[in-house]
């Protein structure tokens, strides 16, 4: 049977881990958020005190071991690591910089690439991250490169923060999305680019239904 598969690579803060979720449900296929997997490795090493070591095959060891679970309920997935909820704990800034930390070591990156791969079941998977079309799922059928000016990201995650009591400094937010942004393109391993087949949107301008409108109408093309 085909397994129909759906990569969306783009910077953080684009719309892309909404914009998943709709596709996923939309096509009624399985949903990747890998994202997840980097930021639950990062918080399984910080509460073994590894994060100062993690070239250690020990390191290694505990990436191919972990023990997690995702569970779809009503209100989304409930994350589990350990056997204990993590679905809050994983989204904060401090687990987003453990996350990074993990994300630049191959041997990381290689330790969790089985378990993504076990996301690809029919009929098919929406794959959310910066390598999925590149690297995990280079013969994906579908590859969308989701991305948006650094401007409008922060203007999103401003808005947000504000929207929760916070009183965050738009600067601030900037410079955060600029580093970020220049740490995901310029590291070695699968670094964040479009794959060469990738079809690139700019969501700057664009509402999520806009977006979500244009990636089923390549998607459509595409698997008729
Ligand atoms: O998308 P996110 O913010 O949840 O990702 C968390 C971190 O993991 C971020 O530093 C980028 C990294 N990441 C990655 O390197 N490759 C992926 N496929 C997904 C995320």
């Amino acid at each position: 049977m085909t397994v129909h598969i759906i990569t969306i690579d783009g910077p953080s803060g684009s719309g892309k881990g909404t914009l998943a979720a709709k596709i996923a449900q939309h096509y009624q296929y399985h949903l990747l958020d890998s994202g997840a997997l980097y930021r639950l490795l990062g918080l399984a090493l910080a509460r073994r005190n590894k994060l100062q070591t993690l070239h250690d095959e020990e390191c290694v060891e505990i990436a191919k071991k972990l023990d997690i679970q995702f569970e779809p309920n009503e209100f989304g997935v409930l994350v589990k690591l350990d056997g204990h909820d993590v679905t809050n704990i994983i989204r904060s800034e401090q687990v987003g910089e453990y996350a990074s930390k993990v994300a630049v070591i191959e041997q990381l990156r290689a330790a969790l690439l089985d378990r993504q791969y076990a996301f690809a079941q029919a009929p098919g998977l929406v794959a959310d991250g910066r390598d999925m079309g590149t690297v995990v799922f280079p013969n994906a059928g579908a590859k969308i490169y989701l991305t948006a000016s650094a401007e409008s990201r922060a203007t999103r995650r401003y808005k947000q923060l504000q929207g929760m009591g916070s009183d965050a400094k738009m600067s601030a937010i900037l410079a955060n999305i600029q580093a970020r942004d220049k740490r995901d393109m310029e590291r070695e391993v699968a670094p964040l680019k479009p794959a060469s087949d990738a079809y690139i949107i700019d969501s700057s301008d664009l509402t999520i239904d806009e977006v979500f409108q244009m990636m089923k109408v390549h998607i459509d093309r595409l698997f008729a």
